[in-house]
């Protein structure tokens, strides 16, 4: 067993958490309580302990039936149209170890079915007996809803309903309760041996919305199933297709409750000129559609849609609630909003995931009398969280997705049209309380070409961090000598193939070779121990790598400022009549790196952005460099989140703590151990000239690149630029991008001396005896496959080899 530097630079459990993650005290508490919100103490699992338990909690639930306290909770759950399903219900869960319930949003399925069981036992007198675990895609959701059902409960939340998401646990008591948890929390629990233990019931929620993780939920669920007899399923949807759930899970029963919905008016854009052709503000022409380009959301449309309806509809009560697909765009349309005179009448709630939890829950409260409630909100809003009071829906028809391009060589996050199903759900929400609108920012033709339904995140994005979450299971599995009662998938492939739409066999083939190139798991498929650390980081692995190897290498700034910028458009923005003083402000930013790189000059753009915010000139410093102020914001929240998951991973806190600088050499080539293979070598190619005259041939030479026998441009947008190269010299390129259009085109360029790329794009480990320098954080000793040893210079980037023996 190799003692790894690795392994070493792990955190120990008993060491103060607290100080450690710079949380404050119950914070740090609630990522220790996330592990063993599951656990049942000893004591509690006797018969008499639970026969006791039972009898409290029969009484308890007698007199919540008669209790006129709970009045209104009593009437708002007999109102939803999943009640008079109850018993039936309880009936279908009892008889069947799995059961797919659909019914239309809002309807009462995340709040009411665990509920109902709950009820069913308390009633029966073995109320102590049941674990409901539910899961949630989106935080939000999990907090909001268990926040609802102990209300309804007439109790606090960590009582008999609780929730546990990433960072922040309110756990129910280990028996007769409810936990509701978000996706990944639960499928960390079922990785380990035993995992199910103590769970009655298992509900997995939301699974129209085929996130990875819900997908991943239900083949390790499915294979549960065989091991515990006793274990229950409900597999619920918001959509009314189930056939392809209950088809998987071996032609299970399905229950199919209708909704109650009021009647919503459909507007789409080609309506607007003729609904609101009086109001004073340019409505576009059609049917020449305005938002053509997929990346683009009309914001000025949007916001004087918003303020358009706030006024002709200003007798009438009713919250606005507009679909964006992401942050950036919510944060546009609120200030624009802000700064029209229907805005002052306005209550404006941003409703997103990365949101802290508090501003969150302000979009549920009722808006304060003679205001009017504005949602601005992402897909969230669409089937997990209900918000009541919602008359009119305005739907930008975007959403923001992770998409996988085979070009590409990472997950990013795209804006495109949404799905026809997401559209109608969206729609759906304008219908809650009363008959309601919905206006649409896009033409019927639009909608008419978009897909039928989204396509499942499993068929498009890169699985890279989905198999190393494969391996990571079978890796605990085979670490446990007792025997497993946990799912096998030490295959990689034949564990996928048992989705419900299982992956397309290249992407799991061109993931596991990713993984291999990237050193996460070696030639036999084993996890190395990069690969457990990386396993543990909820980024993608190449980003992963980058960031750890930042850490080791006390260079961890700049990549966290490379990674974060990568989750994002680019900050960079060149207005079309002043694109070459945009170009050369942006260039201006590479001017002292000794090799050019869009990377490091986006660095270097951030550092001097910090610095301007912290004098308060953080906007005057965007609007002269061209900057998208609001990008750069994301960026700044996307590294703290960075940091927080290398700690989460158990990188120690020395190495993580916020540093004055990094040295740019080490992140050049960090670069190189990230995004390798993804690396083109300069060549001289001789380009004939004159070609009229075939008897005087007259050539030119030009440095270009080449990526395998293929030649590639640097996209104009880089800051290198290659008639500044020296022709004598050879020069090595690290890509983040490559785009095929006429021509094939790389993006996000480094340029790169040849030894880094030497050293880093193989399979480097950290050597097992490090010399007693590297503790003194000067040197870091790295091997390479075992016969090449070298130190970096933790500062410079500076390499000392020494061969070895083969
Ligand atoms: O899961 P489904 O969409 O079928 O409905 P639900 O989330 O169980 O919500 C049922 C009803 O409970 C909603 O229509 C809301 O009236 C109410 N609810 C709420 O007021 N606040 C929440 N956080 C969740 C639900
Ligand atoms: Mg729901």
């Amino acid at each position: 067993m190799m003692e790894d530097a690795l392994q070493r630079l792990h955190l120990e459990m008993e060491d103060d958490y607290a100080q450690r993650c710079q949380l404050p005290p119950e914070e740090a508490q609630d990522l220790l309580l996330q592990e063993e919100v599951f656990d049942v103490p000893s004591g509690y699992t006797s018969r008499e302990y639970l026969n006791a338990e039972s009898a409290t909690m029969y009484t308890a639930a007698r007199n919540r039936m008669s209790s006129s306290l709970l009045a209104e909770q009593w009437q708002a759950r007999q109102s939803l149209p999943l009640w008079r399903y109850r018993q039936k219900i309880v009936d279908m869960i009892g008889q069947n170890q799995v059961i797919v319930l659909t019914g239309e949003t809002g309807s009462g399925k995340t709040t009411q079915v665990p509920q109902f069981v709950l009820e069913d036992y308390e009633l029966n007198g073995r109320g102590a007996e049941v674990r409901v675990v539910v899961t949630q895609p989106r935080r939000i959701a999990a907090i909001s809803v268990a926040e609802r059902v102990a209300w309804e409960r007439g109790e606090p939340l960590g009582r008999s309903v609780g929730y546990s998401i990433r960072l922040e646990s309110v756990p129910p008591r280990p028996w007769g309760s409810i936990l509701y948890c978000t996706t990944g929390v639960l499928l960390r629990r079922l990785q380990r041996r035993d995992g199910a233990t103590g769970i009655s019931h298992i509900i997995i929620d939301e699974v129209h919305e085929r996130d990875l993780e819900t997908d991943f939920l239900l083949i390790v669920v499915r294979e549960l199933l065989q091991s515990h007899p006793s274990l229950r399923v409900v597999v619920m949807s918001a959509t009314v297709d189930s056939s392809i759930y209950d088809r998987y899970f071996n032609n299970c029963p399905v229950i199919s409750v209708p909704g109650m919905m009021h009647p919503v008016q459909v507007f789409h854009l080609d309506d607007l000129p003729h609904l609101m052709g009086q109001y004073n503000f340019i409505v576009p022409k059609f049917p020449m559609a305005r938002i053509t380009d997929e990346e683009e959301v009309d914001t000025d449309l949007v916001a004087n849609v918003i303020s358009w309806i706030a006024e002709e509809y200003s007798q009438t009560d009713g919250s606005i609630l507009c679909f964006l697909p992401g942050l950036d765009h919510i944060i546009m349309i609120k200030e624009r909003l802000q700064k029209m005179p229907a805005g002052k009448k306005m209550i404006i709630l941003p409703l997103h995931s990365q949101l802290p939890a508090g501003e969150q829950r302000a979009a549920f409260t009722r808006a304060p009398a003679g205001l009017r409630k504005v949602i601005l909100a992402t897909n969230i809003a669409e089937t997990s969280v209900t918000i009541d009071d919602v008359v009119y829906v305005v739907d930008s028809g975007k959403v923001k997705e992770k998409q996988y391009d085979p070009s590409l060589n990472m997950n990013i996050l795209r804006v495109q049209w949404t799905s026809q199903a997401s559209a109608r759900q969206r729609q759906g929400r304008a219908g809650r309380v009363r008959a309601g609108f919905c206006f649409r920012m896009y033409t019927s033709q639009v909608f008419c070409t978009m897909n039928e339904h989204q396509v499942p995140e499993m068929q498009r994005v890169p699985l890279e961090e989905l198999c190393l979450q494969i391996k990571a299971i079978a890796s605990a599995a085979a670490n446990n000598t007792s025997v497993s009662a946990g799912p096998s998938h030490s295959n990689i492939v034949r564990f996928l193939s048992k989705a419900l739409q299982p992956p397309n066999i290249h992407a799991v083939h061109a993931a596991i070779r990713l993984l291999k190139d990237l050193g996460a798991i070696d030639m036999q498929e084993n996890l190395t121990p990069l690969g457990m650390t990386l396993a543990k980081l909820a980024v993608p692995p190449r980003f992963g790598k980058m960031l750890i190897y930042g850490a080791l290498l006390g260079s961890l700034e700049p990549v966290l400022t490379i990674v974060a910028a990568a989750c994002f458009r680019d900050p960079f923005v060149a207005p079309i009549n002043k694109r070459d003083e945009a170009d050369k402000m942006r260039a201006s930013f590479a001017v002292g790196l000794s090799y050019g790189s869009d990377q490091l000059a986006l660095v270097t753009a951030f550092e001097q952005w910090t610095a301007a915010c912290s004098q308060g000139q953080g906007f005057v410093f965007c609007e002269r460099c061209f900057l998208a102020p609001a990008t750069m914001k994301l960026i700044a929240g996307m590294r703290q989140q960075l940091r927080r998951t290398l700690l989460e991973a158990g990188i120690k806190e020395q190495f993580i703590k916020p540093t004055s600088q990094g040295s740019m050499h080490v992140a050049r080539s960090l670069l190189v151990a990230g995004l390798y293979p993804s690396i083109a070598g300069s060549e001289f190619c001789r380009e004939s000239r004159g070609m009229k005259n075939a008897t005087k041939h007259a050539y030119r030479w030009r440095l270009g690149f080449k990526v395998n026998n293929g030649r590639v441009l640097i996209h104009p947008t880089s800051v290198i630029s290659e008639k500044q190269l020296n022709p004598a010299s050879h020069y090595y390129l690290v890509f983040q991008e490559k785009v095929q259009t006429s021509q094939v085109f790389v993006r996000g360029c480094t340029l790169l001396p040849a030894l880094p790329v030497v050293l880093l794009s193989w399979r480097v480990k950290i050597s097992s005896e490090p010399p007693a320098s590297e503790l003194t954080g000067d040197w870091m000793v790295l091997e390479v496959e075992g016969w090449l040893k070298f130190l970096i210079d933790r500062r410079s980037g500076s390499v000392l080899l020494e061969l070895r023996e083969a």
